[in-house]
């Protein structure tokens, strides 16, 4: 694992936007699994900026959500579908055969889960996952004591998750769980990238980074990645060892 530190969140927006346009020039079937939320929304735009203004060949890519809050439609404004959809499929209009989002609705979450797994699986696994990290650790919906060998799956929310969560929402939402890619997933992945910027995540760096590593709390798999990278702006690597920082 290597920590980058960025002056700000839009110097590691650049960077994350960038590194995954350049991997796709390499290797135009690649396979992507990507996170929602606040941290990697700008990395979106300009992921599609960098596609679209240096004409890269984007067709045979293949996009994977991480994860979804269950029970919500994908017309929820808060939902990860609804993201993915404003931000990347409509902009690229990526034909809906190249991407697989999981169906938060669906009567048979564990058909989801099992379809995420085959997929990956066809694909040879996953070529970059780009992560952002919760209040709580999580990364996707691998809350707090979930195994690092866990594929595709559905988790009862931990409360942070719940709470931390309504800032996706215009009014209160229940949250109660989720359904996510696993982190054996990220484990084989054969780069991932987390993202954190802002104080607030300042203390989850730290422990992610130069705590434990342990299931209790997820994002510290990190640092069994041998190529992964936690993509941090300076606040967030505020309370971080400088002499660990790349
Ligand atoms: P955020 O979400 O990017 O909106 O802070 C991070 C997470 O909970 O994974």
């Amino acid at each position: 694992m290597k920590v980058i530190c960025f002056k700000n969140h839009t110097e590691l927006s650049v960077f994350a936007a960038s590194a995954i346009a350049l991997a796709i020039k390499n290797k135009p079937s690649l396979t992507l699994c990507m996170a929602s939320g606040e941290t990697p929304a700008l990395t979106c735009d300009l992921l599609v900026k960098n596609l679209t203004e240096e004409q890269v060949d984007y067709s045979k890519i293949t996009f994977l959500g991480l994860d979804e809050w269950v029970g919500l439609p994908p017309e929820n404004e808060g939902s990860c579908q609804y993201f993915f959809r404003k931000k990347i499929f409509e902009p690229l209009q990526l034909k809906a055969s190249q991407y697989f989002l999981f169906n938060a609705l669906a009567e048979d979450l564990n058909a989801e889960c099992l379809k995420m797994d085959a997929l990956i699986a066809e694909k040879g696994g996953i070529d970059i996952m780009l992560v952002g990290i919760g209040m709580n650790g999580h990364i996707g919906f691998n809350e707090p004591g979930t195994s690092f060998t866990s594929i595709s799956h559905v988790a009862a929310l931990d409360e942070i998750t719940k709470t931390v969560g309504q800032k996706y929402f215009t009014q209160q939402t229940a949250l109660t769980r989720g359904i996510t890619v696993g982190l054996g997933h990220l484990l084989n992945a054969n780069k991932v990238l987390l993202l954190a910027n802002g104080s607030k995540k300042a203390g989850v760096i730290k422990a992610a980074v130069e705590g434990p590593v342990t299931e209790i709390f997820p994002a510290s798999i990190m640092q069994q990645h041998t190529n992964g990278f936690v993509l941090i702006d300076e606040e967030a690597g505020s309370l971080l060892d400088k002499s660990k920082l790349s």
